[in-house]
């Protein structure tokens, strides 16, 4: 197999949102109790955090954090979630038919972003409250002081306003497990005037309504249009949502749900400006892909909810192999692409719950398979995503007639003078020759580092015991050559190329 590359150093999609590397803590199963948040355990530090999570944090590198949910979102009272913990009443969850203490809430949440060095992106709960408790609750993160709310934070130990400007309008609204499910039209309207409330509350803020909870959901396309007609002038983001599924267990067919999120993105982004175009207006929507992620194995009914209201049960703790890893590296591919509509994207969710770190209650953390592609992206992907060129032999599936072998993303860091290559080789069984010609973007550039994730079972998992089991390993048999780098790609691989 061969495959070519050509970018130019003029021809940019777009400067690469950093915000597209989030990822997302929900009051689910163990995310926070048992996941981030663990008083007692061996790591934990003054705050309870573990701090083996926040290393392994830091190391997965999420810019932004998206809280409190999720379907628990909305039947959430912020107010049970401050001030002191021994007042703080203990509630049954209704999404996910947990008790909920409410030991950790949005200030534990916030003292966790500061020390995670992430940006925090919260919910309002359009479920069962509406726009009067999401101002009152930005009134109480928000604003410096002298207010009923903002006093109260102020009175709860936290004197600076947490300066949060990334807001969801509500969660999954369209679907019908979601708490208090509202038509278009409903939805449409609350999202309006919650975010006509909100920004007269704080008029330095990024507001995202709900989009259709999966491509697949009978009224996706129609709920974005009407959702947008309503609140178009209100909003800058609407959500979408995808989990993968691969339930024919054939990675062909699993390999093209990378397909089916580029076409997810390119279809909101039409409705998003067909809602512009009906208002003649240049005002463009963005897109928020604010929960993402392969999620397919736990999905019973057991795992969505245990018996006897449990506090914190195990919950969707997908165990990801390494095909898993490989859809993974090819999603963030097609979101890096779409770069000029993509600015923020969350994997869903950051631990335990179908998270690519995992803990055990009490023991230890560890890497699991998808954590690889996410971090090596973050890591490496700044700056300017360049238009690719690609010459590349297809495989057919039965969905998908003619899907390129070879999945790429150039990004070039103006800054630094980078290029960042990922490459992912769909082939099953060919080893792809890969030539990437770099118009423009200098004389004499070096192979920094290359990388390769490989593993001969396409269902190698990570554990306890075999933490390392699927993990990227440097390679040195790259080269570049008057501006062409040359690298062969072994079959199902993902691959990362810097040169400088
Ligand atoms: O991430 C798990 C759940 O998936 C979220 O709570 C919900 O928004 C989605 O359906």
């Amino acid at each position: 197999l061969t495959s070519r590359i050509v970018v130019d150093r003029d021809f940019v999609i777009s400067e690469l949102d950093r915000r597209v590397f989030g990822t997302f803590v929900e009051h689910m199963g163990r995310c926070v109790y048992g996941g981030i948040y663990e008083p007692g355990h061996a790591t934990a530090n003054k705050d309870g955090f573990r701090q083996d999570v926040l290393e392994l944090t830091r190391e997965l590198g999420p810019t932004i954090v998206r809280y409190p949910g999720g379907n628990f979102l909305s039947g959430y009272n912020w107010e049970d979630g401050v001030g002191p913990k021994d007042k703080r009443p203990t509630r049954l969850d209704l999404a996910w038919g947990s008790t909920e203490t409410n030991e950790f809430g949005t200030n534990e949440f916030i003292t966790w972003c500061r020390t995670a060095k992430v940006e925090p992106m919260f919910a309002v709960n359009l479920g069962t409250r509406g726009p009067d408790e999401a101002r009152h609750l930005l009134e109480y993160c928000n604003h410096p002081g002298g207010t009923y709310y903002s006093d109260l934070r102020r009175e709860h130990g936290y004197e600076k306003p947490h300066g949060i400007k990334f807001w969801c309008l509500g969660n999954e609204m369209d679907g019908p497990w979601q708490i208090c499910q509202k038509t278009a039209r409903e939805y449409g309207r609350v999202a309006k005037e919650t975010a006509k409330v909100m920004r007269w509350v704080d008029g330095d803020l990024q507001l995202a309504a709900c989009g259709s909870s999966q491509r697949a959901m009978p009224t996706y396309a129609s709920w974005e249009y009407e959702v947008l007609d309503h609140c178009f002038n209100d909003v800058d983001f609407i959500s979408l949502h995808a989990y993968f599924r691969n339930d024919s267990n054939d990675v062909k067919e699993f390999f093209t749900v990378i397909e089916d999120l580029d076409s997810f993105i390119k279809e909101v982004a039409s409705i998003a400006d067909a809602v512009a175009a009906k208002r003649r207006s240049p005002k463009r929507i963005m897109l928020s892909l604010d929960e993402w992620n392969v999620w397919y194995k736990a999905h019973s009914p057991s795992d969505l909810r245990k018996p006897g209201w449990p506090k914190a049960p195990p919950l969707i703790e997908e165990i990801y192999n390494f095909e898993d890893a490989l859809v993974v590296g090819g999603a963030l591919i097609t979101m890096i692409n779409n770069a000029d509509r993509v600015k923020a994207a969350c994997i869903a969710q950051l631990v335990n719950v179908i998270g690519p770190i995992m803990t055990e209650t009490g023991g230890a953390a560890w890497r699991q398979t998808i954590f690889h592609p996410f971090a090596q992206a973050s890591r490496h992907a700044h700056g300017q995503v360049l238009r690719t060129k690609v010459q590349s032999e297809t495989f057919s599936t039965k969905t998908h007639p003619n899907a390129s072998l070879l999945l790429s993303s150039v990004i070039h860091d103006e800054a630094t003078g980078t290029v960042t290559i990922l490459a992912l080789n769909r082939s099953t069984t060919d080893e792809m020759q890969l030539d990437v010609e770099l118009r423009g973007l200098g004389e004499g550039r070096k192979v920094a580092l290359a990388s390769e994730l490989h593993h001969a079972d396409l269902k190698a998992i990570n554990s306890k015991a075999a933490p390392n089991a699927v993990a990227p390993k440097e390679r040195t048999d790259v080269s570049i050559d008057k501006g062409v780098v040359s690298a062969k790609l072994k079959p199902l691989s993902w691959n990362v190329i810097v040169t400088t």
